[in-house]
């Protein structure tokens, strides 16, 4: 509630309202614009409008530079024209003398490039800025024509740059900055033009009346300059999302709308990552106290975030999970640098001498490691071998990455250090490698390998970002905004799609059928799991695919993988007994045993059986040699890294229980060739629910390195793990990419066969798990949906934070229109299947449907409160 400047008198009667490319590029958003407009004339406001250029143009534009320079810049202007051109019959609007005449001048600027064969900063900046006086020459003339009285203004003539005098020439031109101090004469020039005037973004002219830009982004900080000086009563910035986001919506649809920030927060998170708003165009709002809204300009309803002072409340809250990837690590270690002075200025010299600005630092007494963000320095490989050959001067310099920094940003968010525990439990093998907590106690900071960045953003999301009780901060989900479409949103990321609605849809009927007389149940369809055997056999570079059946150990489901070709893994004595007694013909060849911690009497039984033995200790060598005299086992090594959904499904890496270290290979081909036990075979398996395709080639490559040691092996067998996504829509695992990375591996093999291990990726989309409604609940703001079973059936939930698709299966042809909660009758507070969802409206009675509920769902499924828990049944 401070002010940090005394806000000068207000004129209340201007609102500046920002539209970026996309808005200003069709028809349908000009309509919308005019209706915005309308609305604050009618309301007795003036208006500014700052707009961009239409859509791809400031593209285009840097692309006819470039042809400018090559003499081929005609194709490249006719393209320009053309556009603009269009957008103008599409608006109904004449193409003036004015837009030809911007037309003549990038053709003679053009010219003039081609001829000098070089283009200075201030031609560049003079042509990025055409591509705004354009638009909003064709702005102006729609929303005259729809009797808003609308004139247009060349920003120039108010928006002056600052003199900058560490600044160099170049960014003079290209990413000026200006005053923003309210400013009569300003005012007095909108005036007289106004009450509806529309001027450009990302352009000011320097002291010379040169055009210079703003820097990418820049529209927004016109806006907020324009909002400043004219002191403004209102700042809105209209654009294609209804606000922020407490995480990216279009990775993550339960990221909630932000309804308000301070401006502070704000601030920290365009800086994090969030490219809603252009980090820059907060300060003039803030210093002036003007409310900032960000809306989205074809759906005015939806509301959106308004930025204004900071609230007095303390209690934490973290409003935001942001993420910025390509962040570059410098690592500067030097045993000499503790009570040495002036070590850190010599180390930031170097920075600056190589115009590079820092964003991150840690330290401590041998080291500094420090981040560079790539929004702020352009760090292509010639660049940053310069700057570690004069760090290298100072101390020993190490560069890593791309890493990702993730930022928690919300108030007082030391105080949500302790609840950090579960997400960050992840990293025990993967390395956090920086963490930052800002002195403002507004934003905490891990930097950690750019793969894992998604996965802590989902987590610490789903963890930290709740309402809470009469704080209007968090609005609704992004999936409540916009109903089924959302799961459209994931969809559109790139990467190959899951594909095809999932088989239950169609066979629904059949489905509640079977749910007449019964309150839960598994169904499997053994189609699924046909289908995925195929794909799994259809790999070039595996000669023999194993399903580990801890995943589904039902008798149909065995026998298809069966029949579908694929070997079988057990990890018990009863797996064993299961597989010889359900499946008919199964050769004890073709089915491998892999234990762990398994009581001698277990080895010794499947020696017996004649079934392919894998020893994960030494331990077991060392005691019982006996046991394997004259067998053929497998040896099961921890390639040294561990990666999965959750860090209690990791199994390499220091911290597991699982295999032998790479390091003890010489050990055990000793230990087996004193036991009388032929090494045949290598096994890796380094974790469950992994999307990385690159982690089978790794293991594959690491396994091969020890081959010299055991002369006698004939397969690697590279394990299971197969990711699986977890929602409709979400990017599928990619085999067609597994097999690529395979194949070099397998080629330098020679006659040893590479071998694959998957358990959930057979069975997982084949099951669902049916329950009935029992009861619902509103508590306070929580609104629950109690289902006959729970935790007892489906323990993911509950032991890994998984999530599973939920739909009202009854009511499936309705909308999703309730956020409730999807709860068991365990008497555990952890007993949820899914939190926070949108379903369809549930009454007692109702069927929910929970998905790809086929893998580790029966098979963990326990008796707890002497509940039994659902019964399998084949569709
Ligand atoms: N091979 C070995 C040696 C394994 O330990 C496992 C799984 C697999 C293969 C198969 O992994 P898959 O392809 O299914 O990811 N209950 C956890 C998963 C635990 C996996 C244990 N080992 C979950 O529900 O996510």
């Amino acid at each position: 509630m401070r002010p940090v400047v005394a806000a000068p008198s207000p004129s209340p009667s201007w609102v500046v309202v920002k539209f970026g490319g996309t808005s200003v590029s069709s028809l349908r958003n000009w309509q919308n614009i005019g209706r915005i407009v309308a609305a604050h004339r009618q309301s007795g406001s003036s208006v500014l409008l700052v707009h961009s250029a239409v859509s791809g143009i400031t593209d285009q534009l840097e692309k006819l530079l470039a042809a400018a320079l090559a003499d081929t810049h005609p194709a490249a202007l006719g393209a320009i024209e053309a556009r603009h051109r269009a957008l103008c019959a599409e608006l109904g609007v004449d193409v003036s003398a004015a837009l030809l005449g911007h037309f003549a001048t990038l053709q003679q600027v053009a010219a003039g490039v081609a001829l000098m064969g070089e283009i200075s900063d201030r031609t560049r900046a003079r042509v990025m800025g055409m591509g705004e006086l354009m638009s909003t020459e064709i702005g102006a003339r729609f929303l005259a024509a729809q009797g808003l009285g609308a004139q247009w203004l060349d920003a120039r003539r108010v928006l002056r740059a600052e003199d900058r005098e560490a600044a160099t020439a170049r960014a003079g031109y290209l990413s000026a900055t200006c005053n923003f101090a309210p400013d009569a004469a300003a005012s007095s020039i909108v005036a007289a033009l106004g009450p509806v005037v529309v001027t450009q973004g990302f352009i000011a002219a320097d002291a010379h009346g040169d055009t210079v830009l703003l820097g990418r982004g820049g529209s927004d900080t016109s806006a907020a300059y324009f909002a400043a000086k004219l002191s403004a009563a209102r700042l809105e910035i209209w654009t294609d999302v209804p606000g922020m986001f407490s995480a990216n919506p279009r990775s993550l649809p339960s990221a909630r709308q932000l309804r308000v920030l301070s401006y502070e927060e704000a601030q920290e998170i365009a800086t994090a990552g969030a490219k809603v708003l252009h980090p820059r165009c907060i300060l003039p709002a803030r210093q002036y106290r003007i409310p900032l809204h960000v809306l989205a300009t074809q759906a005015p309803e939806l509301g959106g975030t308004l930025l204004t002072t900071a609230s007095d409340s303390d209690a934490s809250l973290v409003k935001a999970v942001c993420i910025k990837k390509g962040v570059t690590l410098v690592s500067m270690e030097s045993p000499g640098m503790w009570h040495q002075v002036g070590f850190l200025a010599d180390a930031f010299q170097v920075f600056k001498s190589h115009g590079m600005s820092v964003d991150l630092v840690s330290t401590s007494e041998t080291n500094v490691t420090v981040t560079l963000d790539p929004q702020a320095n352009s760090l292509d490989a010639a660049v940053l071998d310069a700057l570690l050959a004069d760090l290298e001067k100072l101390c020993r310099a190490e560069i890593l990455g791309p890493c990702a920094s993730v930022s928690l940003v919300g108030r007082n968010i030391r105080g949500i250090l302790h609840r950090l525990g579960d997400a960050l439990a992840l990293f025990e093998e993967q390395r956090i490698y920086l963490v930052s907590q800002a002195a403002n106690d507004l934003n905490l900071t891990f930097v950690v390998d750019e793969s894992q960045g998604d996965r802590l953003v989902d987590e610490l999301h789903d963890m930290l970002v709740r309402p809470v009780a009469n704080d209007a901060a968090l609005g609704p989900t992004w999936e409540q905004l916009f109903g089924a479409g959302a799961g459209a949103v994931k969809a559109a990321t790139s990467g190959p799609e899951s594909g095809a609605r999932a088989w239950w849809h169609e066979r629904r009927a059949e489905l509640l059928a079977l749910m007449a007389k019964r309150d839960s149940a598994y169904v499997y369809d053994i189609a699924t799991v046909r289908e995925r055997c195929a794909q799994l056999r259809a790999l070039q570079a595996v000669s023999r695919v194993y399903y580990a059946i801890k995943a589904n150990t039902h008798p149909d489901i065995l026998r298809a993988v069966h029949a579908g070709g694929l070997c079988l893994e057990c990890v018990s004595q009863g797996e064993l007994e299961r597989v010889f007694d359900v499946v008919p013909g199964l050769q004890a060849s073709q089915v491998l045993f892999t234990p762990n911690f398994a009581p001698r009497a277990e080895y010794a039984w499947a020696l017996r059986r004649g079934v392919q033995v894998t020893v994960d200790n030494l331990a077991v060598l060392k005691s019982w040699p006996e046991l394997f005299r004259g067998h053929e086992i497998f040896l099961r090594m921890d390639p040294g890294v561990g990666r999965g959904h959750h860090h209690h499904v990791v199994t390499g890496g220091a911290h597991s229980k699982f295999g032998i270290r790479v390091e003890e290979a010489a050990e055990a081909a000793q230990l087996a060739e004193a036991a009388g036990a032929r090494v045949v075979g290598l096994h890796a398996h380094v974790g469950s629910g992994v999307f990385e395709v690159a982690s089978w080639s790794e293991v594959g490559r690491s396994l091969a390195l020890l081959l010299a040691h055991f002369p006698s092996v004939r397969a690697i067998d590279v394990g299971g793990g197969l990711g699986v996504p977890d929602r409709a829509g979400a990017v599928g695992f990619d085999l067609a990419a597994l097999d690529r990375q395979l194949q070099p591996v397998r080629a330098a093999l020679g006659g040893v066969e590479l071998w694959l291990e998957p358990g959930r990726f057979l069975v997982a989309e084949a099951g669902v798990l049916l329950a009935r409604v029992t009861q619902t609940k509103q508590k306070g703001a929580s609104s629950y949906v109690g289902i006959a079973t729970g935790m007892n059936s489906l323990i993911r939930p509950a032991l890994y934070g998984a999530h599973h698709d939920i739909v009202n299966l009854s009511r499936l042809d309705q909308p999703a229109t309730e956020l409730v909660s999807v709860v068991g009758p365990i008497c555990e507070s952890a007993d949820f299947l899914g939190r926070d969802r949108l379903l369809q409206p549930a009454g007692e009675g109702d069927i929910l449907l929970i998905a790809t509920a086929g893998a580790y769902g029966a098979v963990m499924a326990s008796h707890y409160n002497l509940r039994e828990p659902a019964e399998e049944l084949i569709l």
